[in-house]
């Protein structure tokens, strides 16, 4: 074991002259590279026994139970050229927080001591690989210090760390700006050495392993916090823990905020139940060469993080020997590289098959009158063939039941001849005509109040829709004047059905919408009396809204007496919408 000599440059900073090598690195515009992941090359190491014994401390456990393992990590790295190594204490702050038991091998149960025993393994292994001063020690801690204890456990540490002191304090992982965010970095800074911050952050914000995002947008508050940090006396500026994708863009953003050196270091792969799972798709090659993209966007310091192994970080110091970052700002580069295709790009408009815009869906606009049939799952189901199908270009259409008049609109954005609309209501002719009108389609559109039991047929039509009304009432708790009383709930359906061959012209087709709590079998037969065929072109899930609720009992009888159906998720009722295609039997 040898001293970690260390000279002063001004008064509280203590520099050791492994960490000078570093800045003379980065003043000449060379590349200072790190390590690569810890708890994931350990986990390599000892399969299954490190998760056991690690008490969630995320491999900062393999110190009490198996620190040559750790030492021999740390031997890889510092013989793949790493300028700075870390040590394997990313958990020191929560070990803190495990209380006395689980006696380790060679009797350390004090976090204090597994912290000092982090900063002898890693100089030990710089030492025996021959790298002594050409290689430092960043204490690694979790950044993210969470609450006062954790707070008290890191001023402590910084008192532990006077003893044996490493090169530099890494506070790594760090995600949200808090107001524990300023104090943690200013107990660290009171320490006397450097001190490093990495945040696992993108152009998105706050990046989680999996690539993703939490937090909502926060404009410059990020920028403006590095430019706190440097302000504070920050040594340098970086981003892991997030996948590499998410590296890109993120340091010339950063450099238009602050003359800190910036660095990253991403992980490869992700957690899971079944522990790491290394991406295989990056291997040393394709690794190397995104560091040299995060280079020509201006890192000047690349490691890796969980994940990668001392091969990556071997890779990457082939690579980016004698080149210069980048000290760009605003946008990266267009794509090149192994992960190019994956990177976020201007994004294309979803588009169907004929190349119609998708995203957002080209509803109309509708306004709503006084008490007019709001749509619902059945109309949409209607409206959604008619759009896709572009149904009715060209063709004469009636719309039996318009109500908003959303059908009636679209038919007419299909490029109908004409459509005519008609409803009981009258004012949902008005609103009809009145949202063709806000369309652009008034002029091929007319409507007439009419009720459909009354409809004498004048006009035949190459296309009729309808969305009709279909609840089985219980004629006892109805009553009626004129209107026959819907015991079925199918009366509208089966009168519009018997109307259909002496509306529908020559070839002409019907879109019907049918609810399965009226049954299949009834609607085939009233078709075929009316010499007319069926099919389903399309169906969709309705749940059961509040006048469905109301009529349940008339509806499981129906349900009982008949074919008729709907399903039961769990708690929830729901019926299925199918959308009939009727023509005359050929
Ligand atoms: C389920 S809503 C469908 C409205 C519209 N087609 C849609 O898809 O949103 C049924 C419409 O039929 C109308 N209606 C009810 N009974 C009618 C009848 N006897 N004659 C004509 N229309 C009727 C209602 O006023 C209502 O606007």
């Amino acid at each position: 074991m040898i001293e970690s000599p260390t000279t002063t440059r001004s008064p509280g900073r203590r520099v050791s002259p492994a960490y000078q090598r570093l800045e003379e690195l980065l003043a000449r515009g060379e590349p200072v590279i790190l390590d690569g992941g810890n708890a994931t090359e350990l986990e390599r190491a000892q399969a299954g026994e490190l998760r056991n014994g690690d008490r969630g401390l995320w491999g900062t456990g393999a110190l009490y139970d198996a620190p040559y393992a750790v030492l021999d990590v740390h031997r890889a790295y510092v013989a793949a050229g790493c300028d700075v190594i870390s040590t394997n204490t990313w958990a020191i702050l929560a070990a803190a927080e495990v209380k006395a038991g689980g006696a380790a091998a060679g009797g350390l149960t004090h976090w204090m001591d597994v912290a000092r025993l982090g900063i002898r393994v890693a100089r030990e292994a710089i030492e025996v690989e021959g790298r002594v001063e050409s290689c430092a020690i960043a204490f690694s801690v979790n950044g993210d210090v969470e609450g006062e204890e954790r707070l008290e456990s890191l001023r402590l540490l910084t008192r532990v760390l006077e003893e044996d002191p490493p090169d530099l304090l890494l506070l790594e992982t760090m995600s949200l700006l808090r107001e524990e965010t300023t104090r943690a970095i200013e107990l660290a800074l009171g320490s006397g050495l450097p001190v490093w911050l990495s945040f696992r952050r993108c152009r998105h914000g706050v990046c989680g392993v999996y690539g993703q995002h939490w937090g909502g947008p926060e404009g410059d508050l990020f920028g403006r916090a590095a430019q706190q940090f440097e302000a504070m006396g920050v040594g340098a500026l970086l981003v892991n823990c997030l996948p590499p994708e998410h590296v890109d863009g993120m340091l010339p953003w950063l450099r238009d905020f602050t003359d800190l050196p910036l660095g990253a270091y991403p992980n490869l792969g992700y957690y899971s139940d079944s522990g790491w799972r290394h991406d295989e798709r990056i291997g040393p090659d394709e690794y190397a060469e995104l560091a040299l993209r995060w280079r020509s966007q201006g890192a000047q310091i690349v490691g890796g993080c969980c994940g990668t192994t001392p091969a990556h970080i071997a890779a990457v110091k082939k690579s980016l020997g004698g080149t210069k970052a980048s000290g760009r700002r605003g946008d990266p580069p267009a794509g090149e590289g192994p992960l190019s295709g994956r990177a976020p790009t201007l994004s294309r408009p979803w588009v169907d098959t004929e190349g119609r815009q998708l995203y957002p869906l080209p509803f109309p606009e509708l306004e709503l009158g006084q008490g007019v049939f709001v749509p619902t799952v059945g109309s949409l189901l209607v409206w959604k063939h008619l759009l896709r199908e572009r149904i009715g270009a060209g063709k004469r259409c009636l719309d039996v039941g318009c109500g908003s008049g959303l059908l009636t609109v679209q038919l007419a954005r299909n490029e109908a001849e004409h459509v005519h609309a008609v409803d009981v209501e009258r004012e949902a002719v008005a609103t009809t005509l009145a949202n063709a009108y806000r369309n652009g389609v008034a002029e091929r559109v007319t409507g007439a109040e009419v009720d459909l039991y009354m409809l004498e047929p004048e006009h035949r039509y190459d296309v009729v829709v309808a969305s009709l009304y279909q609840m089985p009432v219980d004629p006892y708790e109805q009553y009626t004047g004129h209107r026959p009383l819907d015991y079925w709930g199918r009366n509208l359906v089966d009168h519009l059905i018997g109307l259909l061959p002496r509306l529908l012209a020559e070839g002409g087709v019907a879109y019907m919408m049918q609810l399965s709590i009226l049954s299949q079998l009834e609607t085939a037969a009233h078709l075929e009396a009316a010499g007319l065929a069926g099919r389903v072109v399309d169906f969709g899930f309705f749940p059961f809204s509040e006048p469905f609720e109301r009529n349940r009992a008339q509806i499981e009888r129906v349900e009982q007496l008949s074919d008729a159906y709907h399903l039961r998720l769990g708690d929830a009722d729901v019926m299925v919408a199918y959308l009939l295609e009727i023509e005359r039997r050929g």
